[in-house]
């Protein structure tokens, strides 16, 4: 271990612990690579803060939270899972043994919803502060209430547990230990904050001006080199230019590239390897060239952390996740493009796009800082000092400021805090239009009702770890008689990698294809793909996308789940056991016949199987997201809810394992989609084939994307009328992907729904009941003598 021991954060244990151990809360600051993320949680942990209770680190990525626990567990030479485990959407892979535990945000925003005081852990680390995710953000909110609340019950235990021990060393008796066991009273909570960007004082001052822990970098000076013209329009043809260059020029040392997106770094890497194979022999030495993108697989990630053989020069064509998350050893050079692909959201519209855009002076700096980690290095900008100086934002707005908060808000509710979410204590808070849209769209769903109260069912959805839409879905097809249906469905849309490289809906050469998940090697020949596309359209049955992906299913599960019938298929294996892990769980949750569902976030207290210890659904996973990683979550148990509902027990009308669905239930699968989808529901126009979104504030006129699975055409020659989308993307132009056919009659009934209501009144809602004691149930503020914390009062803390 003694590699570890050199690391900066190593150095300061002593400093990081004593002020841990007299605050609440600290702001641990480091640059990448300092040793936050693996050391802290030992330091810690050796430090005894794991005798109370487990010390929980959060990662706003699922790949972040198993690499990380992997590595700990082996620099500790323990079995993972055992001392050192994680937890993420879908995966818990921890035991009563664990003591530190790696989850990501969304998971740990779930746990809320189970145990709102968050009794199990002692201390928790929100690493990766600097990166902002919506999940962390929601965090931020309800740990600083948690904090105080706990601690303060934590303080008038202490004390009442003084007194009584006291009376009792007077009388001789105890009080009540025999017999039913009492609840536990809170334990003291430690909060961590980190962030490799200096923005200490941000946090310190939202926390209440806790202390501000700055470890000194390791960074070695870095010449900063601009070009003469700015190269943002053909940034990736200029850093292979500016690679071609550093290789064939400059001393030894390794490339950290930084691009936008999977299919342009799969390209460039083609380009670089033939670039290289073309110079002339002896004019340089050999090199290696590797992807790095958070949607690699695992077993692709672990190259970069390996070091190249002697004599050879490694170049890594990455996307920002190797600006702040992961440390690549032995970078010399950067080339920085300026860009970065980045998500945004439109609530007046409800339209995603995934644009690339400049990025910010941090980022800039932070790309720069990534060539200085082992000796002095160089980074090249592919842009004017001009640029850099004036047009580049300062810093990049959080995620909670341009993502829809549909599945934030549902989790707010759920947790029946009486919180008002127009005046949340956010660090950073959201426009109130996405507030506003996200209530819209939840009353729709019947999440909500008219007083901004958590409904039955919406208690019921959050227990889901599936976006509200979906959640939704599901909830409807439990009525409709199509569980299976749809949960096949919604494990189908969840998987990653679904489709082999090229080969999918959403793919590449698709103009709304965030991070289309392709490789420019398709592994396959143009008449194949034809053939497969073929097959594929037939599936369809002219209803698209999500009878595909239904039929998909149904024919891999048939077929034994075998590999010979997702090649001919064109479908990545590993997606489909993904899939296939997803649909177990959602089938646990729902149980065979459905009836699952109608006991998720209902009282019965601690029971059951649940989805304990995954990440949220919220807004779900956008397919080939590049920021991958959690949603806003919701969870099932600790919440209160009236009976369950009264959910036709039509789970007969399902089909058997690996049977086909009937055309009935086909129907009643889109039937559900459209309840659940009624906020993504879009028209035909009048004798063409475009379509209008039929949106509460603004339609939007929208294409079919191309990668869409066909729809039928009538006679005209015309799409059906109404569709379910389940997104809408602009990119050069708006389009709708993911699109089913559904009917006017489904129509109707939930059109009267997508109507303007009175959104102040949404925002508000009241705090649930009794022994409802919620994460930092109200202020708390002094909490004397009470172990529970007070009733219906507002969230809006101070
Ligand atoms: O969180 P922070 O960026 O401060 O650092 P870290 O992730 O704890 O990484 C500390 C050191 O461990 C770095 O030198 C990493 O390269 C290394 N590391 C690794 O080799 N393999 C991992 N899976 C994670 C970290
Ligand atoms: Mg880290």
């Amino acid at each position: 271990m003694s590699g570890t021991d050199s690391l900066p954060i190593r150095q300061f244990s002593k400093d990081i612990l004593a002020a841990v151990e007299s605050n609440d809360v600290i702001v641990v600051i480091g640059e990448t690579g300092s040793g936050k993320t693996t050391q802290l949680s030992q330091i810690l942990l050796e430090a005894g803060y794991a005798s109370q209770g487990v010390i929980a680190v959060t990662q706003p990525r699922r790949v972040g939270a198993v690499t990380v626990a992997k590595r700990v567990a082996e620099e500790r030479g323990v079995q993972l899972g055992r001392e050192v485990g994680y937890a993420v959407r879908f995966e818990d892979c921890t035991s009563v043994a664990t003591r530190i535990k790696y989850l990501t945000d969304g998971t740990l925003l779930r746990e809320c919803l189970e145990d709102p005081q968050l009794q199990r852990y002692s201390v928790i680390v929100l690493d990766e502060a600097h990166e902002r995710s919506l999940n962390t953000d929601i965090l931020f909110g309800l740990i600083k209430r948690l904090v105080r609340t706990r601690n303060a019950q934590a303080a008038a235990a202490e004390k009442a547990k003084a007194k009584a021990g006291e009376a009792a060393a007077g009388s001789g008796s105890g009080p009540d230990s025999g017999g039913r066991s009492a609840p536990k009273p809170p334990t003291r909570l430690r909060l961590v904050i980190t962030s490799a960007t200096l923005d200490g004082e941000k946090f310190s001052a939202y926390f209440g001006n806790c202390p501000v822990f700055n470890v000194p970098g390791r960074c070695f000076p870095v010449d900063i080199i601009h070009t003469r013209e700015d190269h943002l329009s053909d940034y990736s043809a200029a850093a292979i230019d500016t690679v071609m260059q550093i290789h064939t020029s400059q001393p030894e040392g390794d490339i950290l590239v930084f691009l936008t997106g999977q299919a342009e770094i799969d390209k460039a890497l083609v380009r670089i390897h033939q670039e290289v194979a073309a110079l002339p022999a002896g004019s340089a030495g050999p090199l290696v060239a590797l992807p790095l993108y958070a949607s690699l697989p695992p077993e692709m990630q672990v190259r970069v952390f390996r070091p190249a053989p002697e004599g050879v020069r490694r170049c890594i064509v990455a996307t920002n996740v190797a600006e702040t998350s992961i440390t690549v050893e032995g970078v010399v050079y950067v080339v920085d493009s300026g860009v970065v692909k980045q998500r945004s959201y439109q609530p007046s519209t409800g339209m995603d796009s995934l644009e690339v855009v400049a990025i910010s002076r941090v980022q800039a700096t932070q790309r720069a800082g990534r060539a200085g980690r082992t000796r002095p290095g160089k980074c090249f900008r592919l842009y004017t000092r001009n640029h850099y100086d004036h047009k580049m934002p300062n810093v990049t707005a959080p995620e909670i400021q341009r993502t829809s908060l549909v599945g934030a808000v549902l989790y707010l509710k759920s947790l029946q805090l009486g919180i008002d979410v127009l005046s949340f204590d956010f660090l950073d808070p959201p426009a109130v239009a996405a507030l506003e849209d996200a209530l819209r769209q939840l009353l729709v769903l019947d999440a909500i009702d008219a007083d901004g109260n958590v409904t039955a069912l919406g208690l019921r959805m959050a227990g889901l770890p599936l976006e509200p839409a979906l959640a939704r879905a599901l909830m409807a097809a439990r009525e409709l008689g199509c569980v299976r249906e749809m949960v096949s469905v919604a494990a189908m849309l969840s998987s990653e990698h679904l489709f082999l490289a090229g080969q999918g809906p959403g793919d590449a050469a698709n103009p709304g294809g965030p991070d289309s998940r392709r490789s420019s090697s398709s592994d396959a020949a143009p008449a194949i793909r034809a053939a497969r596309e073929r097959l594929r359209s037939l599936m369809a049955e002219g209803l698209g996308d999500h009878v595909l992906l239904l039929r998909l299913w149904e024919g891999w599960e048939a077929a034994g789940c075998g590999r010979d019938y997702a090649r001919e298929h064109g479908l990545d294996l590993r997606g489909l056991n993904f899939a296939r892990d997803i649909r177990r769980q959602l089938e646990a949750v729902a149980g065979p016949d459905g009836s699952g569902l109608d006991k998720l976030g209902g009282g019965g207290g601690g029971g059951g199987g649940g989805v304990r210890g995954e990440e949220g659904g919220g807004e779900g996973r956008k397919r080939g997201r590049e920021e991958e990683g959690g949603e806003a979550g919701a969870g099932l148990k600790g919440a209160r809810a009236a009976p369950p509902g009264a959910g036709a027990d039509s789970g007969g009308a399902s089909s058997a394992p690996g049977g086909r669905a009937s055309a009935a239930q086909v129907d009643a699968l889109r039937h559900a989609l459209t309840v659940g989808f009624a906020n993504k529901l879009a028209r035909r126009l009048p004798r063409h084939n475009g379509y209008k979104t039929l949106h509460a504030v603004t339609g939007q006129l929208a294409q079919l994307h191309p990668s869409c699975a066909p729809l039928r055409e009538d006679g005209d020659g015309l799409l059906p009328e109404f569709v379910v989308y389940h997104e809408l993307v602009a990119t050069s132009r708006p389009f709708l992907r993911q699109v089913c056919a559904t009917r006017a009659e489904w129509v109707a009934d939930v059109l009267p729904k997508i109507m303007s209501a009175d959104v102040r009144r949404l925002s508000k809602g009241t705090a649930r009941g009794p022994d409802g004691a919620g994460a930092g149930d109200g202020g708390g503020e002094g909490g004397e003598g009470q172990a529970q914390s007070p009733r219906g009062a507002k969230a809006a803390a101070a």
